[in-house]
């Protein structure tokens, strides 16, 4: 029953708890507040000293009423015989995890980044006390949220590594103490953003080749699988397995291939598989096999004292190659120093020759060697000395010269073509010889002399002159033809293309 009680203070005030009969309780506790203030059972001696005190009828006895002690005062007693208050509890303890799932031993995995809610219910009678506590790697019994209700809930917002470890929910029966614990344990499993890493390395043996991939940052390990395919001709689409597959739990993984077994557009793909990636969202990293190709120009010419630079650049080998420049036919090592200077800029690779002198010339080959092959660039290096450069110079002057002349000799010619000179041959008119025509080949300085018939007078008084002109090649005097014989008018004009065989007038 609810009693209204006013004291002063100093008051002894007693607040009855059992008014049914004269039964002594076995046991009585007193909550102010719901929150216990003492209990007592009939045979505990009564403390003389004490303010409170629980008399024999189960009556709270506060002697000298002070500020403060104000409230809501509850008793539960406890009688002998067939009335008695049981209490009871924690039962049904329950705990939900999710979203999560379920590994074989009970053990519950989120993925980072997700939101979780924990639940925790129970049942205790009269009063209970709920309690989600957690005890990670870094933290070793944190309380994360209670309640006296039946149930308690809260929630993880963004999951991290952190936050795994033992989960446990206690519901404690607050009346008779009694506390059932359920744990839960709670991974959190993640990946990095990354894909593997595909990487070669030669092995010691140097007829082998150490391809590895490496997936570092998830948890738990990841299940790393190398194979090898290439495309079927027929069928783009589909893929061919080679006789590389192996697979591993672990974060590298290596496989060794003896060089024999690569070839030029052979596909070697690493796949890492893990439980927070969906099936056909596994990453991967992969190589596809390339020849080396060093690309440059194969012919380089420089002056002696100067310096030049041989470039070279390898960008299509896979894996990658390892490029070098090397002198001769023998194919010797170039070692860098004063004399030559070798860069690497990426793709590119530069040799400087410094202070030319004859003896750098010859060949240099850029050379190119990845596990499948060895390829090299072969460049030829001319080295001109300043003695025929001048030469150079000199055979150019009279190149210069001898155009020059042509050209004179040609506007000469051409000024003067007036005058009888065709070819090699000049004609002469030998006043003194009257009709006689002084035939001369320039060449062989040969004269020849030809009489010319006379044609009989015309009816007009005037005479008409035949004039025959066989040219006589130098090299062929047999050819010579002879000319029409028809009387023609005088031309003053003479044909300069050659051949030219006859001239008539
Ligand atoms: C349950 O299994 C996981 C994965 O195999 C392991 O990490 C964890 O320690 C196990 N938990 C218990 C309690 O055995
Ligand atoms: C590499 O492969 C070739 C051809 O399959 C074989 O003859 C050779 O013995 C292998 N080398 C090694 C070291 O296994
Ligand atoms: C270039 O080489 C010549 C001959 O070897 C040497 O005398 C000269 O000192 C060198 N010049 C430089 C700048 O190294």
């Amino acid at each position: 029953t609810e009693t209204a009680l006013t004291a002063a203070p100093g008051d002894v005030a007693l607040l009855p708890c059992y008014t049914a009969g004269n039964v002594t309780p076995n046991l009585t506790t007193w909550r102010k507040n719901g929150q216990e203030v003492i209990t007592d059972g009939v045979s505990s001696p009564v403390g003389q000293q004490q303010r409170l005190v629980v008399l024999q009828d189960g009556s709270l006895n506060i002697r000298g009423v002070t500020p403060g002690d104000e409230g809501s005062y509850l008793c539960s007693s406890t009688l002998p015989g067939n009335i008695t208050f049981r209490a009871r509890g924690p039962e049904n303890v329950s705990t939900s995890i999710s979203p999560a799932s379920t590994l074989s031993n009970r053990t519950l995995t989120v993925h980072r980044g997700t939101s979780v809610s924990f639940n925790c219910s129970a049942y205790s009678y009269p009063t209970q006390e709920l309690t989600w506590s957690f005890r990670g790697a870094t933290s070793s019994n944190q309380s994360l949220a209670s309640s006296s209700s039946s149930w308690l809930d809260f929630r993880i917002d963004n999951t991290q590594p952190s936050n795994q470890g033992l989960y446990t929910c206690t519901a404690n029966n607050t009346f008779t103490h009694q506390a059932v614990n359920k744990d839960t344990e709670l991974l959190v499993y993640y990946v990095p953003d990354k894909h593997p890493d595909c990487m070669w390395a030669p092995a010691e043996d140097p007829s082998h080749i150490l391809f590895s991939c490496s997936w570092f940052g998830a948890y738990p390990t990841p299940t790393l699988h190398w194979m090898e395919e290439w495309e079927e001709r027929d069928d783009p689409a589909a893929l061919g397995r080679g006789p590389v597959n192996v697979s591993e739990v672990t974060e590298i993984l290596s496989v060794k291939l003896n060089r024999s077994q690569l070839s030029e557009g052979q596909k070697l793909r690493c796949t890492a598989q893990h439980p927070v990636l969906a099936p056909g969202k596994e990453k991967e990293c992969s190589l596809t096999l390339k020849l080396p190709f060093p690309e440059g120009e194969p012919l380089v010419t420089a002056m002696d004292g100067t310096s030049v630079t041989l470039i070279c650049s390898e960008s299509t080998s896979i894996p990658p190659a390892n490029t070098t420049w090397r002198k001769g036919l023998q194919q010797e090592e170039i070692n860098p120093g004063s004399k030559y200077i070798v860069s690497d800029e990426g793709a590119v690779l530069k040799l400087t020759i410094v202070n030319i002198t004859k003896d750098d010339e010859g060949v240099y080959f850029c050379r190119s060697e990845n596990p499948l092959a060895v390829t090299e660039l072969e460049v030829y290096l001319t080295v001109r000395t300043s003695s025929a450069y001048t030469g150079a110079i000199i055979g150019i002057f009279i190149a210069v010269l001898i155009m020059g002349s042509a050209a004179i000799i040609a506007k000469t010619v051409f000024s003067s073509r007036h005058r009888i000179c065709l070819g090699n041959i000049h004609l002469q008119m030998e006043e003194d010889r009257g009709d006689v025509l002084s035939l001369v080949e320039s060449d062989d300085e040969q004269i020849f002399q030809a009489a010319v018939p006379r044609l009989p007078p015309t009816t007009n008084g005037h005479q008409t002159t035949l004039v025959q002109i066989h040219r006589i090649p130098s090299s062929d005097h047999e050819d010579a033809e002879t000319a029409d014989t028809s009387p023609q008018q005088q031309e003053d004009t003479a044909q300069t293309e050659e051949p030219v065989d006859l001239v008539t007038f």
